[in-house]
């Protein structure tokens, strides 16, 4: 396909020009001189890992499987199957132990299924018309014999949407929200050594929370922590920093344990504090004794005098270490980043971070991005919080729901406030647990600094509403009695009974003309406001043409409930008792492509795109919300063939003093810089070169500038970082764009560029148009309005990292990035799984050897037992026999090709019979193993063991019973 022009849009909004003399944060944008993307040059930063919080804990992301679809197991029909299928360990189908996953495809987290799929017009709007549907995924894994008697927990960050979950053939869990964490003590149901383990997962993602993109599956990080057998609960650390009256601060720390030993213990716990420089500065320990399978509580204070602060600029982190001392010697640890901050909402001021008014920059967010659905990677999240930081960004608000955990160390880590929020509105028990859950988890960050229990909630001015917000927020008082409380209300504000009555900070969604009624009326309650703005854009579209479902990006367009970039901000910045805003949001997502539909799949609230392109929002927010470095920019770009002479209006925004337009030399207009509105000037479109030159005190500080390029020739690849870890997991975005002859950034290029990779995969493409219909999973991907986006992980090991990039008719681009070697994180070790027969039925003792074809009859669940092979056996009373017999259905690759039936250890004298055919025999009274040919076939086949004992004789299985592939050998 050829690189064309489009007629009417293109293009980005202007870059900065930065002079020198400039702060040095500044200056890299100067490199690029408005011939660049619009987008920041490679950086040679690279990601630091994010801390280690639970050394008990080992990643569990690789070596999953996974199925597309439900997998239905056959409902029992005899009435001992009925009997056993309501046992436990006995879970039917996918869910069984030893089920065949062998086709299933395998899988790395974090796994969004939904991603994968194509948009179709009949599915869910919001969703994006991405079908969601059922999914199921297996994990097999080995415990070692160490792990015997420690705690075991298996720790999934979320799954989307509802989950079941099994261990081993038993339901160890239901998660009714895919945004809540779930925790599964899996310690009573765990095999060790050579006995595997088998977690399942049922998800059923055809639930919708939400009114956006939620994806599917299991879409964050998981872990498995072995811990000693007393141990500190998860999540189970409260460390609330407070500054004393004098000005000291102190640290209370409050720990939860919890024991899975067999009698009561007695530690010690130990806190100290390390200062962002690693120096211990306090110090404390306190006895503890918690119950055999009980809970324990310890409380500590260190006395943390007069700490660094953590504050948006500099976020200082201090280190909380707390340790469980068991008979001397150091048990269980966690480490907590603390950040010590007052923060302070209040009725006329707005609010404070350590007594200095401050406001709050905010956008909200939903947690996708352009090719990996809402299987965002670390590496990409940071990304992402970084180009919000760049804008002068200082607030997040996870709408409408709770964050991955690594959001939150990254915004304390990064500088950003954070408004949590809960999902469901509904305190009844189930509901309450997820909103208690997030307060537990996420209340140690600096970060996080307001609780939001709902979001727009028609029941908001109801006196039902009302005691169901009293309930929820007792609940988070209870465990975080710091931080105040808010709800996002739209609407009621005014009503007898409405729900601000009853949170700390009301929170309004749009309604700025309410702002002033409010504040007389409720003069003793704090106000922000929690979402605003709903503008919309096309990114580099500039000129809006409903039709084809483009909106302008020079900031005349929003949604009805909203209002322009600049007005909203107008509303918030013009008073100094509204705390700040969110808005709507700060990347575009998939669904909810208000105000159209199908065939647009994706949102255009974003301040950048699904790709985190900027659209003119950017330059907008950046020029009302950086203080620390001048900007400006020019919307639009200045190629536009076939419009000369016409008029083309033009928006520059600064936060300078003042700015000069400049066209091809010419003074066109000086203005005093208007940096909540911009400056718009309209001029006949003449190309060349306009320039905007932001002055501060007479001195030039900043200048944007665009030149009417050429027909591109060639593409170019731009990584966000020159260097990435070879640590299997970093991922980074690479900007693809077009260049002219003179390697000018061609605005509005829109070929289709392809992509080839070595060291590293691609693991999703965008462009940031919410109309395309491509998918995001393919190695191509067409410019839109001159960019496209090709998103990679860095494979582990040796070697640069090589992309390239193809067009029919330009020169093709490559970029190299060098790979610095980091240990790959460990994981858990995935098994391959091997059959084993686990479940048998044992005949009474009988005198006269059996025929093997005697069976129990149905209905029979006394005289033949259950057994397990390896249980311990009582001793035979007299000489006798026993027959065991277990039905199997062999895994595929055994029906189809054969192998071995393995017996690790037969007590007693043996004939095994298979189908009614003898196939073994063991002459041997003593205990050993017994391994014969399982020849190939369909169905269930039946497998019958004759044993002979003599009186005091134990008989019989004492170890595992396997059918493996490869004969005779595991
Ligand atoms: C709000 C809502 C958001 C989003 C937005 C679009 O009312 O809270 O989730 O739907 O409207 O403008």
């Amino acid at each position: 396909m050829n690189c064309t022009r489009r007629a009417l849009l293109g293009g980005s909004a202007g870059i900065a020009t930065i002079l020198a003399g400039a702060p040095a944060a500044a200056m890299p944008r100067a490199a690029h001189a408005g011939f660049g993307p619009p987008m920041p040059p490679p950086s040679d930063l690279l990601p630091s890992p994010l801390p280690e919080t639970d050394p008990s804990r080992t990643c569990f992301d690789l070596g999953w499987r996974f199925h597309e679809g439900e997998v239905p197991a056959a409902a029992p029909v005899t009435h001992n199957d009925t009997y056993l299928s309501v046992k436990a360990g006995t879970a039917p189908g996918a869910a069984a132990l030893d089920f065949d996953d062998s086709d299933w495809q395998q899988v790395g987290l974090p796994h969004d299924w939904a991603s994968f799929q194509p948009v179709v017009e009949t599915a869910n709007v919001s969703q994006g018309y991405r079908k969601r549907g059922i999914g199921w995924y297996r994990r097999t894994f080995r415990l070692d014999e160490a792990d015997r008697g420690r705690r075991l927990e298996v720790q999934f960050g979320a799954i989307a949407t509802n989950a079941t979950i099994w261990v081993n053939g038993n339901v160890v869990a239901h998660s009714w929200s895919g945004y809540t964490g779930i925790h599964v003590d899996i310690t009573p149901f765990a095999r060790f050594g050579d006995a595997l383990n088998v977690i399942a997962v049922r998800v059923d993602a055809t639930v919708m929370e939400g009114w956006w993109y939620e994806g599917a599956g299991i879409y964050r990080h998981v872990w498995l922590a072995r811990r000693p057998a007393v141990s500190i609960a998860t999540d189970g650390i409260h460390a609330r920093p407070v500054r004393g009256k004098d000005g000291q601060w102190q640290l209370p720390v409050s720990v939860t344990l919890e024991s899975v030993a067999a009698e009561e213990a007695d530690v010690a716990i130990e806190a100290v504090l390390l200062d962002p420089e690693g120096q211990e500065t306090a110090r404390t320990r306190i006895a503890a004794r918690v119950a055999a399978l009980g809970h324990g509580e310890a409380n500590l204070t260190l006395a943390a005098g007069q700490p660094r602060l953590w504050s948006l600029e500099r976020p200082a982190l201090h280190r909380l270490v707390v340790r469980v001392i068991r008979a001397g010697s150091p048990a269980d640890e966690r480490y907590l980043a603390i950040g010590f901050r007052t923060i302070d909402f209040d009725p006329d001021l707005g609010v404070s971070l350590n007594g200095r008014s401050i406001k709050l920059k905010g956008v909200c967010l939903h947690q996708d991005h352009a090719g990996v659905g809402v299987a965002v990677p670390d590496a990409l999240l940071a990304w992402r919080l970084a180009r919000l930081k760049d804008m002068g960004c200082n607030a997040i608000r996870c709408s409408h729901n709770a964050c991955a955990a690594e959001l939150l160390d990254l915004a304390d880590r990064m500088g950003f406030l954070v408004m949590a929020e809960n999902r469901r509105f509904n305190p009844a028990p189930d509901y309450l647990a997820q909103l208690e859950w997030m307060v537990r988890r996420d209340r140690n960050h600096p970060s996080v600094m307001l609780w939001s229990v709902f979001n727009e909630e028609p029941m908001q001015g109801t006196h039902a509403g009302v005691e169901m917000v009293r309930r929820m927020v007792a609940a988070v008082r209870r465990l975080d009695p710091d931080r105040p409380t808010t709800a996002a209300m739209n609407g009621a504000f005014y009503d007898p009974e409405n729900v601000s009555q009853v949170v700390d900070v009301m929170g309004f969604n749009y309604y700025p003309n309410d702002y002033d009624r409010y504040h007389r009326l409720n003069p003793g309650k704090p106000i922000l406001s929690s979402e605003d703005t709903s503008a919309m854009m096309t990114r580099g579209a500039f000129a809006s043409d409903p039709a084809a479902h483009v909106l302008s990006s020079l900031d005349t367009e929003a949604a009805d409930w909203g209002a322009t970039h600049r007005r909203s901000w107008a509303e918030i910045a013009g008073r100094p008792f509204v705390a700040g805003g969110f808005v709507w949001t700060g990347f575009d997502y998939h669904g909810e492509p208000t105000p159209f539909a199908w065939p647009t799949t994706s949102s255009f609230f974003g301040i950048l795109d699904l790709c985190g392109f900027p659209k003119t929002a950017h330059d907008i927010r950046r020029a009302q919300w950086r203080d620390d470095v001048p900007v400006v920019a020019i919307a639009p770009h200045w190629t536009w063939p076939g419009r000369e002479g016409q008029p083309m209006k033009l928006l520059v925004t600064s936060n300078a003093d003042s700015v000069t337009l400049r066209l091809n030399g010419r003074t066109i207009g000086e203005a005093r810089v208007d940096r909540i509105n911009g400056n718009e000037w309209t001029l006949p479109y003449a190309p060349g070169r306009i320039e905007a030159i932001a002055h501060r005190a007479g001195r030039e500080v900043a200048r944007a500038v665009h030149e009417t390029v050429g027909k591109p020739v060639a593409l170019r690849l731009t990584p966000a970082r020159r260097k990435m870890v070879a640590d299997g997991e970093d991922v980074q975005p690479f900007t693809v764009d077009a260049v002219d002859r003179l390697g000018r950034h061609v605005p509005d290029a829109d070929c289709l560029a392809h992509f080839t990779v070595h060291g590293g995969t691609i693991i999703g493409v965008g462009n940031g148009d919410p109309n395309s219909h491509a998918s995001e999973k393919a190695p191509s991907r067409s410019l839109f309005h001159g960019l496209a986006q090709v998103i990679v992980r860095a494979d582990a090991g040796a070697g640069p990292l090589s992309v390239r990039a193809e067009a029919a008719s330009l020169r093709p681009a490559g970029a190299i990035v060098e790979k610095v070697p980091r240990a790959p994180r460990a994981q858990v070790a995935a098994e391959e799984q091997f059959q084993a027969i686990a479940a048998w039925r044992r005949s009474p003792a009988l005198s006269e050897r059996p025929d093997p074809s005697l069976a129990p009859r149905d209905g029979d669940n006394n005289a033949w037992a259950f057994v397990t092979p390896g249980d311990s056996l009582a001793p035979e009373a007299r000489a006798g026999w026993r027959a065991y017999r277990a039905t199997v259905t062999p895994r595929r690759a055994v029906r189809r090709a054969g192998g071995a039936l393995r017996f690790a250890a037969i007590v007693g004298r043996a004939e095994v019979w298979m189908d009614g055919a003898l196939a073994a025999e063991k002459h041997e009274q003593a205990p050993g193993p017994l391994a014969m040919p399982w020849h190939p076939g369909e169905g269930p086949r039946t497998v019958v063991l004759l044993v002979q004992f003599a009186p005091g004789q134990t008989t019989g299985l004492a170890g595992a019973v396997t059918i493996t592939e490869d004969k005779g050998k595991r």
